[in-house]
Order: structure tokens, then C-alpha cells, then sequence
């Protein structure tokens, strides 16, 4: 603990400290119309959770480079971050290049980080800066030893052990191409380095690219010391560039998601069928069954029990809830609250404590007051259920008339009986009731009880005689 506050603080006392992430390529061996950095792990796009994790090691000040698909990446993530634009893609070193205005007037160093790493963590920056302050060094590669080290940039170093050049994997001579240290593309680098070097970089490679990598070399030719950190764990450095790559990084942080569940207090059955996105929040004592995916900004509680077979998105639920094998996207949920099996909840829909929605029940824009329940097969839409009252099995409001919504206003200790055709605007008072198979289309008003359907004729005998003729027929 000491020693992660020490370093925070190392962090927090570089007051210039400014972060570029480098998101403007294609990625072209996604196969996506999606540019790559916008793919999502446990719900958040890559290139998030690589601003994210910098912010989070202190990096207030931070824009991305956005080319490919940019307006897209723009309008995911929103103002609050600066944004860079790269129109062509000519390499890394062009895009930071294109940095150079954003650049201006700024001292310190800048951490330069790829937008396709998204396993790096905080843990991962305050690495790198605590590597660079304490070295001296006038930048810092960050570097790991892989045992396949194809398609990385290769590091070289001197006898001493000084970075002196990174080699692109398709540049590298027989001997270069031997070496297992490779380039994560996350450096700490000084602006005024990178105001002096980033002009004349040259694309004389074999990929005719402006390669960020060769600053590196010009920071080490004229006699600055360039650091090269190792960081241990390969699996948190590698870069994604296909779709199996993302689904493998994506199970990565999904089992460290839910481990940090796990130990906060929550019970998850069957972790290999239990997805959480990284930004969920979950009480302590609640259980979480197999076959449950829990999206956005989801908010459950503590004692509660979802799933199995449920899907929450963006969804709050209280404490000691039971949502059983349903889909609740967009609504609020109180307290004591049993839904499921098998209810669909969707936007803006708020349930109240101890109110139940049980099987096959549908809920949109409602709100459903303390106590309340819709037990069985209900459609019920653009409505007010006072506390405690109940809604018959099979009742439906018809809500749209096939231009516009109308609402259904029911008050408290109503008992809408089964199979009701409630027709909005509609507004049943107070403890009111409605017959079962009511077609109820004016408003009911408090304590009485409306019939919305032909009365019963009984005629006795009729069903004997009727018998009689008919086998009298047949014969
Ligand atoms: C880069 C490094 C390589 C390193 C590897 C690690 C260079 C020259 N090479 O190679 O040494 O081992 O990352 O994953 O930097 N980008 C732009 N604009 C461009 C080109 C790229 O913004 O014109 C961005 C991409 O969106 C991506 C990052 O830079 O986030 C890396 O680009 P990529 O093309 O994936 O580089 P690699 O070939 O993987
Ligand atoms: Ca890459």
C-alpha cells in the first residue's frame, strides 16, 4: 500500500504530464466497418479503457488521434476528451505528427500510448512514469520479453543495456528478428523532444510509414539515455489487431472484472457463463446465477439474486430483490422486489418496493407504486399502478391507438380483474374494480366496479338437448 501511494504521489507531484493515444488506424485485419479502437472489451471500447486507465495514473491532460472512423470514436466518447485529427493514416509517427499544434508551448514529458492495448492498466502507466522519473532517462519505452514475438517491433539495445533502436518486425535483419523483447508502442517521451525530432522523421521502410518508433532513435543517436522498462506479464501488453485477439483480451478482463466482484462480497455461479461490463456495480451478498449478462451502468444492490438466464442493461436494482431469468434494460427497481420468471422490463419503468412482476409480464414507461403487482401475462405500457393494487392475469393497456401513446392512470388498492382491456387515457380511482374480461374504455371512478362486457345467459337444459340433436344426427 505504501509503496502504490509513493508512487501515486511520484505521479501526482508531475504536474506536466500530458497523455497522447494514438486511435486512427483502420485495423484493417478486424474485417469491421467499426474503426478498430471502437470494439468493445467487457463493454467499453479499447481506446477508453486506455484513456481511462491513464487518467487514472494521473494523466488529466490527454487527447486522442482520430482518423479512420473518427467522428465515430468522437461521438462514443464524447467531450471529454481532446481530439486530434490524423485525415490519412501514413504510420504512427504521422500521427503523432499531427499532434504537433496540441504539442505547442507544452513542457514535461507525454505519455504516448496505442489505442488498440487496452489491457494496460492503471498500474501499467504509473509503471512506466515511476521507470522514467526514477531512471533519469530522457524517455522510456516500455518493452516485454514474448515468446512470439512476430509482428512487434523489435527492441536493440547496446552492450550496456541502452535502448538505442526499435525495428519494425518487417524491417529486422536475420540477427534482429532473433530477439523475444518487443516494442508494447507505449513510450514516456519529453514534448521538447518530440517538438524537435517529429519533423524530420523519414518513411524510408519497407511499409513506406512515418514510424513513431524511429524518435526513439534519434532521442538515443544524439545521446539522450532511452529506458527500456520490461513489464513482466505479456498479457497485459498485447496489442489487439484481429477479432480472436479481442475476444481473447476481452475474456481476460471479464475474469478480472468479476474477480474484484468476487472479493467485494458477491457470489457468481458458473463463472464461465456470467458476462459483467466495467462499469456494473454490485452489492455485497447478492448472487449472481449462471447464464446472466449485467450491461452499462447497471446498479444491483446487496442481497439480491439475478438470474439465472437474465440480461440488465443500464438497469438499477435495490436490495433484497429476485429477478429471475428476465430482461430489465433502462428502469429502476426499489427494494424486496421479485420479477421473472421470464418479464421483460423495458425503459423507464420503475417498480417500487415490494411490488411483483411475475411471468410473462411486459412493462414499458410504467410506474409501479409500493405493493403492487402484475403477477401473470400483462402488457402494461405508459402507466400508473397506485400502491398496492392488483393487476388481473391477462390484463393489457391498449396504449396506442396507431398515432399516438395514451396513458392509464390506476390508483392505489385497485383490482383490475383478469383479462381486462384497459383503453387509454384511462383512469381507474382509488379501490376501485373491474369485472374479469372487461373491455373498460371510460374512466372508472374511486370505489366502484365497472362491467366491460355482455352479461351471462343461462339457459338450463339447453346444453343436454343440444347433445340429444347432435348424436340424433349422427346416427
Ligand atoms: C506498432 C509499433 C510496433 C509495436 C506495436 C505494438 C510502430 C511503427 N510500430 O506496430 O513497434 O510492436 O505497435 O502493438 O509504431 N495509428 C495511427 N495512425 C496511423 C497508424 C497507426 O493512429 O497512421 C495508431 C493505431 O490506431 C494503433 C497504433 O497507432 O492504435 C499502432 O498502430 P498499428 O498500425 O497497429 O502499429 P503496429 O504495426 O501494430
Ligand atoms: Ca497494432
Amino acid at each position: 500500500m505504501g509503496h502504490l501511494l509513493r508512487r501515486r504521489k511520484i505521479i501526482m507531484s508531475n504536474t506536466s504530464l500530458s497523455g497522447l493515444v494514438l486511435a486512427a488506424g483502420r485495423g484493417t485485419r478486424m474485417k469491421s466497418d467499426l474503426p478498430k479502437v471502437l470494439h468493445e472489451l467487457c463493454g467499453v471500447p479499447m481506446v477508453e479503457l486506455v484513456a481511462r486507465a491513464m487518467r487514472g495514473a494521473g494523466v488529466e491532460d490527454l487527447a486522442i488521434v482520430v482518423g479512420f472512423g473518427g467522428e465515430k470514436v468522437q461521438s462514443r466518447l464524447g467531450g471529454q476528451y481532446a481530439y486530434v485529427w490524423q485525415h490519412e493514416q501514413h504510420g504512427s509517427g504521422h500521427a503523432v505528427q499531427m499532434a504537433m499544434e496540441w504539442l505547442e508551448g507544452r513542457t514535461g514529458s507525454v505519455i504516448i500510448s496505442a489505442g488498440d492495448t487496452p489491457l494496460l492498466g492503471v498500474e501499467t502507466f504509473e509503471q512506466l512514469v515511476l521507470a522514467h522519473t526514477t531512471s533519469g532517462a530522457r524517455c522510456t519505452v516500455a518493452s516485454s520479453i514474448m515468446e512470439d514475438p512476430s509482428g512487434y517491433g523489435r527492441i536493440v539495445r547496446d552492450e550496456s543495456g541502452a535502448v538505442i533502436k526499435i525495428v519494425e518486425h518487417k524491417d529486422c535483419t536475420p540477427h534482429q528478428i532473433a530477439i523475444h523483447e518487443i516494442n508494447v508502442a507505449l513510450y514516456c517521451v519529453e514534448a521538447e523532444d518530440l517538438r524537435r525530432h517529429l519533423p524530420n522523421l523519414k518513411n524510408d521502410n519497407v511499409q513506406k510509414e512515418y514510424y513513431f518508433t524511429d524518435v526513439i532513435e534519434m532521442i538515443a543517436s544524439e545521446g539522450g539515455q532511452v529506458f527500456g522498462e520490461i513489464f513482466s506479464d505479456p498479457a497485459v501488453t498485447v496489442g489487439i489487431n484481429d477479432r480472436w485477439q479481442l475476444a481473447q483480451a476481452d475474456a481476460e478482463l471479464r475474469s478480472r472484472v468479476l474477480k474484484r466482484h468476487a472479493l467485494n462480497g458477491v457470489t457468481l455461479r458458473n463463472l464461465n457463463s456470467i458476462a459483467i461490463g466495467m462499469d456494473v456495480e454490485i452489492g455485497p451478498e447478492t448472487i449472481i446465477e449462471p447464464g446472466t449478462i449485467l450491461l452499462g451502468n447497471t446498479k444491483i444492490g446487496s442481497h439480491t439474486v439475478i438470474g439465472p438466464n437474465s440480461v440488465l442493461q443500464d438497469a438499477v436494482v435495490g436490495d433484497h430483490c429476485n429477478i429471475r431469468m428476465s430482461q430489465i434494460v433502462e428502469a429502476t427497481i426499489g427494494n424486496h422486489v421479485y420479477v421473472g420468471p421470464f418479464a421483460n422490463i423495458r425503459p423507464k419503468t420503475v417498480i417500487s418496493d415490494k411490488a411483483k412482476v411475475g411471468n410473462f409480464v411486459e412493462l414499458k414507461n410504467t410506474l409501479l407504486g409500493p405493493g403492487a403487482k402484475t403477477p401473470h401475462l400483462s402488457y402494461i405500457g405508459d402507466a400508473v399502478v397506485g400502491p398496492n393494487s392488483n393487476i388481473g392475469a391477462g390484463t393489457i393497456t391498449c396504449n396506442y391507438d396507431g398515432f399516438s401513446k395514451h396513458r392509464t392512470v390506476i390508483g392505489a388498492n385497485a383490482f383490475v380483474g383478469s383479462n381486462s382491456t384497459l383503453v387509454a387515457p384511462l383512469t381507474i380511482g382509488d379501490e376501485a374494480m373491474t369485472a374479469a374480461g372487461s373491455v373498460i374504455t371510460k374512466d372508472v371512478s374511486a370505489g366502484s366496479m365497472a362491467f366491460g362486457r355482455a352479461r351471462q345467459e343461462t339457459k338450463e337444459g339447453l346444453a343436454t338437448e343440444w347433445r340429444k340433436v347432435k348424436i340424433a344426427e349422427k346416427q
